[in-house]
């Protein structure tokens, strides 16, 4: 038996913060940082390049044989790979949010991510953020922390990031696609998106960045007795 991993998981909706936080976390703790919503995004992509459409997003449950995801670390940063190609910033994009919200729905897509999240965290300390790592990824996890901030205000945050990558878009827009995504991603059959029931709340509404680390790092000392 190798030695027991100490698995951080972040959960929470879109545009709470959750991959910043789980990037700077993870960096200050000298874990891996995995960014599982990434993985979805480049299976998204794959979606949209083989022409699929909402009506026909379930014959990629066909195609999954032909898809392979592969995550590396360069300078620290996770870059992620489909079937070879880095597409870590082609998977940025609202389009690309859309396809990964409806190719999470589908339950093989998940199972087929599941094995890859489960062994990096077997082989890896790591901070994992996404939807379902505290409730199904990773249920043994030591720490569990669900992350929040109003709707209003996640799209406030996710519309600044659009614009200084040079999106054009509305923050009326923006909003709108976040309520749909949240919409679905609690709503869907296949592990929707609600908090452990072990899982410490954090709304971060109210805080900035440093404050909401801070607050992150204090429920890790408190659960791992690990300083940071
Ligand atoms: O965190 P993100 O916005 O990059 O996630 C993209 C999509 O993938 C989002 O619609 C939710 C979904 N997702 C998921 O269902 N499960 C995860 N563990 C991570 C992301």
């Amino acid at each position: 038996m190798g030695k027991e991993t100490i698995n951080v998981a972040i959960d929470g909706p879109s545009g709470a913060g959750k991959s910043t936080m789980a990037r700077l976390l993870a960096q200050q703790l000298q874990f891996v940082y995995v960014d599982t919503g990434a993985m979805y995004r480049a299976i998204g992509l794959f979606a949209q390049r083989a022409g699929l459409k909402e009506e026909n997003i379930h014959r990629l449950e066909g195609m999954l044989c032909g898809i392979s995801i592969d995550i590396r670390y360069e300078g620290g940063f996770q870059q992620i790979f489909l079937n070879g190609e880095n597409v870590s910033e082609r998977i940025r994009t609202e389009e690309i949010s859309r396809y990964a919200s409806l190719v999470s729905a589908l339950p093989p897509v998940r199972q087929f991510l599941l094995g890859l999240q489960r062994r990096l965290a077997e082989e890896n300390d790591v901070v994992m953020d996404g939807r379902d790592i505290g409730t199904v990824i990773l249920p043994q996890a030591q720490v569990k922390i669900f992350l929040t901030a109003t709707a209003e205000e996640r799209a406030r945050r996710r519309h600044r990031e659009l614009l200084e990558k040079g999106e054009q878009i509305s923050y009326e827009q923006v909003y709108q696609d976040l309520l749909r995504r949240d919409e679905k991603d609690t709503t869907r059959a296949a592990a929707p998106l609600r908090p452990a029931e072990d899982a410490v709340l954090f709304n971060s509404t109210e805080y900035n960045l440093e404050e909401t680390l801070c607050e992150l790092k204090k429920i890790i000392r408190e659960k791992t007795g690990h300083a940071v």
